[in-house]
C-alpha cells in the first residue's frame, strides 16, 4: 500500500496547524496520501519545525526574496515540489496568491481550506466579518484550487454556530477544530482518486451526504408559535 500512496506537498505561512491535522492523518499507512513534503514561504513558520520533528521533509522558498516575481518564486516551489515527486498541493494557511499559470498546472491536484463557509467571506478576516454580518451560522470549506481567490469546486464544508459573545477568536478556535476534520477526510479523497469535477462542481465517489440540520438558534422555547 504504501508505495502507491498519492505523495502530497503541504504548503504553509504560519502555525501550520492544519498541516499537523495532514500529517497526524497520514500517519496511518491505510491513508492514500503521504505528506512527501512541507513547504514554507516564510522560514519562521511554526509549522516547519512540527513537521520536522515528525521526520517529515521540509523546504523554504522566501517569496521575499523574489519580489515582484511571482513566476520566479513559483518556479524554486515547484523545483522543491518535483524534488520531493509530490503530485498534489494542498494548501494549509498559505498566503500567497498564486499565478494563473501555475493554478492551470495543478487543476485538478491542488486544493485548500478556507475558514469561512465560500462563496460567503473569501478573503482574509473571515471571523470578524462574519460577526459583523451577524450570521448564525459560519463554517470552513475544503476545495479544489481554481484562479479566482478562494474558489473552485467544493468538496467539504463544516457549519458552526455564532454563538452570543463570540469574538473572532473564540469563532475561529470553533471553527479551525472543524477544518481540523474535514482537511485530512478531502485530502483522503483527492489521493484516492475518489473526486471528479462535473459542470464546475466535485463530485466524491462513496461519500455519505450528512443527515439532519444544524440550527441556530435553537426554535425553542417562549417565542416559537404554538401550533
Ligand atoms: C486556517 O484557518 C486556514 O483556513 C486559513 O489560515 C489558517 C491557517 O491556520 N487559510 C486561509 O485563510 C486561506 N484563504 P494553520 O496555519 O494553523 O493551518
Amino acid at each position: 500500500m504504501t508505495g502507491r500512496r498519492a505523495r502530497v506537498a503541504v504548503l504553509i505561512s504560519g502555525r501550520g496547524s492544519n498541516m499537523a491535522a495532514l500529517l497526524a492523518a497520514a500517519a496511518d499507512p491505510a491513508y492514500p496520501a503521504k505528506i512527501a513534503l512541507v513547504l514554507s514561504n516564510r522560514a519562521d513558520a511554526a509549522g516547519l519545525a512540527h513537521a520536522a520533528a515528525r521526520g517529515v521533509p521540509t523546504a523554504v522558498v522566501e517569496s521575499r526574496a523574489f519580489r515582484g516575481d511571482r513566476a520566479g518564486f513559483e518556479a524554486a516551489m515547484e523545483a522543491e515540489i518535483a524534488r520531493h515527486d509530490a503530485r498534489i498541493i494542498a494548501l494549509a494557511g498559505f498566503m500567497r496568491v498564486l499565478t494563473e499559470g501555475f493554478v492551470a498546472r495543478w487543476e485538478g491536484r491542488m486544493i485548500n481550506v478556507h475558514p469561512s463557509l465560500l462563496p460567503a467571506f473569501p478573503g482574509l478576516d473571515t471571523h470578524e466579518r462574519a460577526l459583523a454580518a451577524g450570521v448564525r451560522l459560519h463554517g470552513c470549506t475544503v476545495h479544489l484550487v481554481t484562479a479566482g481567490v478562494d474558489e473552485g469546486p467544493i468538496l467539504a464544508q463544516a457549519a458552526v454556530p455564532v454563538l452570543p459573545g463570540d469574538d473572532a477568536a473564540s469563532l475561529a478556535a470553533r471553527v479551525l477544530e472543524q477544518e481540523h476534520r474535514i482537511y485530512p477526510a478531502a485530502l483522503g479523497w483527492l489521493a484516492a482518486g475518489r473526486v471528479r469535477v462535473e459542470d464546475g462542481r466535485a463530485l466524491v465517489d462513496g461519500v455519505a451526504p450528512a443527515a439532519g440540520a444544524l440550527v441556530n438558534p435553537l426554535p425553542s422555547g417562549a417565542a416559537v408559535p404554538k401550533r
